[in-house]
């Protein structure tokens, strides 16, 4: 906010005449959404384009002079070449370079990334107009990112290092998720496991943290549109590989619901159930895919009456929930969320659930009071200690019966 504030009117400009703006722009970055197909052919899989194409046409129909389009949305590999017909088909003796730029941000980290990017990715096509649109896009970049972390290639490798970058990602969470299910059944604690392996500088610590499943607007749609186009390509056993990591996600998040069932005597019904956190990930009220969606839609399947608490996405929640207004309760702060409740379900790391009065919260609930921890943040022994049955990823649980 302070940095839109302080170049507001300077050099950052905010309007909605789209045609004067395009007239004017010599480059162009297109960041428009890349939702997943829910029509027609690849539904639920692939892209849905239908606003990339419709900007394309715009561009063509207002442009009076050559332009450098940068694509910034996550684009299922080769549609820069389908963009790029549209472009250049209504021959004005304009002439358009696509560029691929994709975008590494993630959400509650966007400016920090964004400043200091571990890599920015510039594609073009490889030919002599394609190599100087490239440059020019390099030069802005190179205003404050250093040289050696800005990449470039072709249009089709930069497209597709987008979604293998996010399918890696998911692919570690996922493995680990595996892992925490094994953990579970044996002596094994997933975190310690995650340590240990995390400390082989090849393997990496990072995003190895088991959880309920992860969410987001952009994996799991990545990776099915990975799977898409290694399908069309007749890749099938690559495609069935990459589907495992949303497939062990939907394993993960329906492992969470079962073991809270099975915890609390095989019924659920009638029981209020307090869930801490839907966002889909803490500092962001986005929900999208949140894991926490599934979590509830199962829970009152089985006719568990949930109350809902987030410190920011209640309004989302809402939204995502209409059609179970009359199960689900809303409920901003959480020791009214689990007064009454049987059980809590920890589905959002948020950091200001590490420091709920659990004692307080304990002696407000129904007895025997069952704790969920989908994210594995609360301090288990310790609320174990206070009274409740705790239950978290990839660890033993801690009973009193
Ligand atoms: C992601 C990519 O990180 C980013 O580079 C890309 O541009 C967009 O997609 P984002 O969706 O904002 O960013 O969230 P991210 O921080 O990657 O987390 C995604 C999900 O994985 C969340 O639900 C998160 O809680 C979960 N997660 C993450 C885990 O369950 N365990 C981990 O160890 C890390």
């Amino acid at each position: 906010m302070d940095i839109v504030k302080k170049s507001r009117g300077r050099n950052l400009f905010f309007s909605t005449d789209i045609e004067e703006n395009i007239r004017k722009a010599d480059i162009i970055f297109v960041s428009v959404n890349t939702p997943t197909k829910t029509y027609g052919s690849g539904a639920g899989k692939t892209a849905d384009l239908q606003y990339w194409e419709k900007t394309a046409r715009n561009i063509v129909r207002i442009a009076e002079s050559d332009k450098i389009i940068v694509e910034k949305s996550t684009l299922p590999v080769r549609t820069a070449e389908a963009m790029e017909r549209i472009l250049n088909t209504m021959n004005k003796g304009i002439h358009f370079d696509v560029i691929s730029n994709p975008e590494f941000l993630a959400e509650g980290t966007a400016i920090s990334d964004l400043e200091n990017p571990d890599r920015v990715l510039i594609g073009s096509h490889e030919t002599d107009k394609g190599r100087r649109a490239r440059e020019e896009i390099v030069e802005i970049y190179a205003n404050w990112v250093p040289r050696d972390r800005i990449i470039t290639c072709d249009v089709w490798s930069a497209e597709l290092s987008k979604l293998v970058a996010n399918a890696f990602l998911a692919q570690r969470i996922s493995s680990i998720n595996s892992i925490s299910a094994l953990c579970e059944r044996t002596q094994a604690d997933v975190k310690k496991v995650a340590h240990a392996i995390g400390m082989d500088s090849r393997i990496g610590s990072k995003f190895l943290n088991a959880s309920v499943g992860f969410g987001g607007s952009c994996f799991r749609k990545d990776i099915l549109n990975l799977v898409y186009i290694c399908e069309h390509y007749g890749l099938h056993e690559v495609a069935q590989y990459w589907e495992s990591v949303v497939k062990i996600n939907e394993y993960q998040e329906g492992r969470f619901v079962k073991t809270m069932i099975h915890a609390m005597f095989n019924t659920i019904a009638h029981k209020r159930i307090a869930l801490f956190g839907f966002a889909f990930k803490a500092n962001t009220g986005d929900t999208r895919e949140s894991p926490a969606i599934y979590v509830v839609r199962k829970l009152v399947e089985e006719h568990a009456r949930v109350v809902i608490t987030d410190p920011e996405a209640l309004r989302n929640a809402e939204q995502d929930l209409k059609d179970l207004h009359e199960y689900v309760e809303f409920e901003p702060d959480p020791y009214k969320a689990a007064r009454h409740a049987h059980a809590i379900a920890v589905t959002t790391e948020w950091d200001q659930y590490k420091t709920l009065d659990y004692k307080k919260i304990f002696e407000n609930m129904e007895k025997p009071a069952f704790l969920f921890d989908g994210r594995n943040i609360l301090d288990h022994q310790k609320i174990h200690e206070i009274g409740f049955n705790v239950y978290p990823i990839g660890k033993q649980s801690l009973v009193h019966f």
